[in-house]
């Protein structure tokens, strides 16, 4: 007994210490976004959020997960970018009109988007990581990506504030399976028919439970 205890100790320390290793945050929440290829419905990429490390990112992209109205939520969005190899962009909120929209306008009206939160520059954009869109510093507003690889020509200039924790078959399909035209663009629509958060407050910290 005494040994099985040292091992399970010494195993959650070596995951502990390889994720540390590998750049990444603690997941405190989680969200999902359903996919639906064309007609057919894909299945769900459930993603862990970095709260504790870019909380107002994370609460921007709560707000966009859970806002029902199609003008200013993810519901029913589509997305407008992907490059197999790289990533898939998420959050063209009602075909750009609101390219830009985010939860802190009235903070930040003018410069197109909200800042750049310094933790998530720190961290590293690994295979299957959840970033912010951006167009320079400071411009962070509903656009979002998931890499497939890792990009580390990336890292610093965006704002990393999650990783695909399930759902890993829908993101390798959006990867080497969607056909694309010259500017990137889905020949067949990619849509996000659902998303949310996932409330369960199972295995979303592993060394809290020992
Ligand atoms: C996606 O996840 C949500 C929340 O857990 C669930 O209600 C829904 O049924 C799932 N959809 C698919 C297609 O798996
Ligand atoms: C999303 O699109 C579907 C199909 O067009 C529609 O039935 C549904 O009402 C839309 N959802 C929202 C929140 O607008």
């Amino acid at each position: 007994m005494q040994s099985l205890n040292t091992f399970i100790f010494f195993s959650t320390f070596v995951l502990f210490a390889s994720r540390i290793l590998a750049g990444q945050a603690d997941i405190i929440s989680k969200g999902y976004l359903t996919i639906q290829y064309g007609d057919e419905i894909k299945g769900n990429i459930t993603l862990g959020l970095y709260d504790t490390t870019t909380p107002k990112t994370v609460a921007n992209f709560k707000a966009l997960l859970t806002n029902n109205d199609p003008e200013t939520g993810l519901i029913n969005s589509t997305s407008n970018r992907i490059i197999s190899g790289f990533m898939a962009q998420f959050g063209f909120l009602n075909g750009e009109r609101l390219a830009n929209y985010h939860i802190y306008q009235d903070e930040y009206p003018n410069p197109k988007g909200f800042p750049d939160e310094k933790g998530g520059l720190e961290l590293i954009h690994n295979k299957y990581q959840l970033s912010m869109a951006n167009r320079g510093r400071n411009t962070n507003s509903c656009q979002f990506f998931i890499t497939f690889d890792e990009t580390p020509w990336l890292n610093g200039g965006y704002v990393v504030f999650g990783e695909v924790i399930d759902g890993f078959e829908t993101v390798n399909f959006l990867n080497n399976d969607v056909k694309t035209n010259r500017n990137d663009q889905p020949l067949t629509e990619v849509k996000v028919i659902a998303c949310g958060l996932i409330e369960d407050k199972e295995n979303m910290n592993e060394f809290d439970e020992l």
